[in-house]
């Protein structure tokens, strides 16, 4: 079977996919240098799939140690590259870390292919690069046009997908695919790997788990005069297992389908946008634990909505993203009980 390395593959959904990869057969070397996850999350996944993916505790701007990597572990059939740092607001207050993590990782990762046999990549995008499409967009498809990133962090996804298309551009062995995540949520539903937070969450559905299991007092909804229905932001909530089933589909185009497109570009959601009063009453429902929430100010920088087309997804890699928001609000509580120790 085909041997993938994933970058980040300790990550919320690194984990997540490194799962869905080695439970259709493939070999996974995950290297992440643990700078925003957690070893344990490698037990996580041996416990669910019944054997543990290869494991380099490595920095992805080391050419060093990634060219040592690729030495230790060809044939490398393909790379899903997910390490990156991604808090919006600490890439406001450190730019040059970002840059230097986000693309530094992703160059060091190119150059490395160009001198080995190994030339498919998946990369990890945003609806970001989107920023607020114009009505006529809504929901919003790859032909959209891009718009100027808001955080460091969202400039460094766009700098990315432009510097693989500059790399393929001049290397017609190197194939890539680009996704663009809109918003993953939940945790598998064995509850033995999820998303684990570093800090005060910034995310809504970690700060509802949190406030649903009495860490935090009560959840900020961050503006409810947008031009929306119930007047808060809406956004498209996708399954993480979902989502990570998706990159098995990508890597499994990449090694079968000669005649695809050289870059492909995917949106990766469901097609639906749920406003986050709609999440939280939908957790409450879901899960029958009430979730005190106040109605505050505009978050700065937030966009008023945005959700996918995701008809080229469906068609092409013949994936759709399945699971009913019940069932994933249910998982993203049974992980967080799991975290907690509760019943
Ligand atoms: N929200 C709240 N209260 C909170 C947290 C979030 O009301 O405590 C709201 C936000 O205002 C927003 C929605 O919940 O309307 C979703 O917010 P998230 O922070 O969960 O997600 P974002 O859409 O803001 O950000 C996500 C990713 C980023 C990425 C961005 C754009 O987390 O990495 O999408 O692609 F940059």
């Amino acid at each position: 079977m085909a041997r993938i390395l994933v970058t980040g593959g300790t990550g919320y959904i690194g984990s997540h996919t490194v799962v869905e990869l080695m439970q259709q057969g493939y070999d996974v070397v995950i290297v992440d240098n643990l700078s925003n996850s957690n070893a344990e999350v490698l037990n996580g996944i041996e416990a669910i799939v019944g054997r543990k993916p290869d494991f380099e505790n490595a920095d992805c701007t080391n050419y060093v140690e990634m060219e040592r990597i690729f030495n230790t572990y060809q044939p490398i059939d393909g790379v899903i590259h997910f390490a990156a740092s991604k808090a919006v607001g600490e890439s406001v207050e450190q730019p040059l870390m970002y840059y230097r993590n986000n693309i530094g990782s992703l160059l060091t990762l190119l150059e490395i292919m160009h001198v080995f046999p190994t030339k498919n990549l998946v990369f990890s995008s945003s609806c970001t690069v989107y920023g607020q499409p114009d009505a006529e967009h809504l929901p919003v498809d790859e032909n959209a046009p891009l718009k100027k990133a808001l955080s460091p962090y969202g400039n460094t996804k766009k700098i990315n997908e432009d510097i693989i298309q500059d790399a393929a551009y001049a290397d017609a062995t190197l194939n890539a695919t680009i996704l663009r995540y809109f918003n993953p949520i939940g945790a598998h539903p064995s509850a033995l790997i999820g998303e684990l937070p570093n800090g005060v969450p910034n995310n809504l559905l970690p700060f509802v788990t949190q406030t649903a299991a009495g860490i935090r007092q009560e959840l900020k909804v961050f503006g409810n005069d947008y031009n929306t229905p119930d007047g808060s932001c809406i956004r498209d909530y996708i399954y993480v297992v979902d989502l990570a089933k998706a990159h098995v589909k990508a890597i499994e185009r990449m090694l079968n389908v000669p005649e695809r497109e050289q870059v492909e570009i995917f949106n990766l959601g469901t097609g639906r946008g749920l406003s986050v009063l709609e999440i939280v009453n939908g957790f409450e429902k879901a899960t029958g634990v009430r979730v005190p929430y106040t109605i505050v100010g505009r978050r700065e920088g937030d966009i008023e909505q945005v959700w996918a087309a995701p008809q080229k997804a469906n068609n092409i890699l013949g994936w759709s993203a399945q699971t009913p928001i019940e069932d994933v609000l249910r998982s993203a509580w049974n992980w967080e009980k799991h975290l907690r120790n509760l019943s």
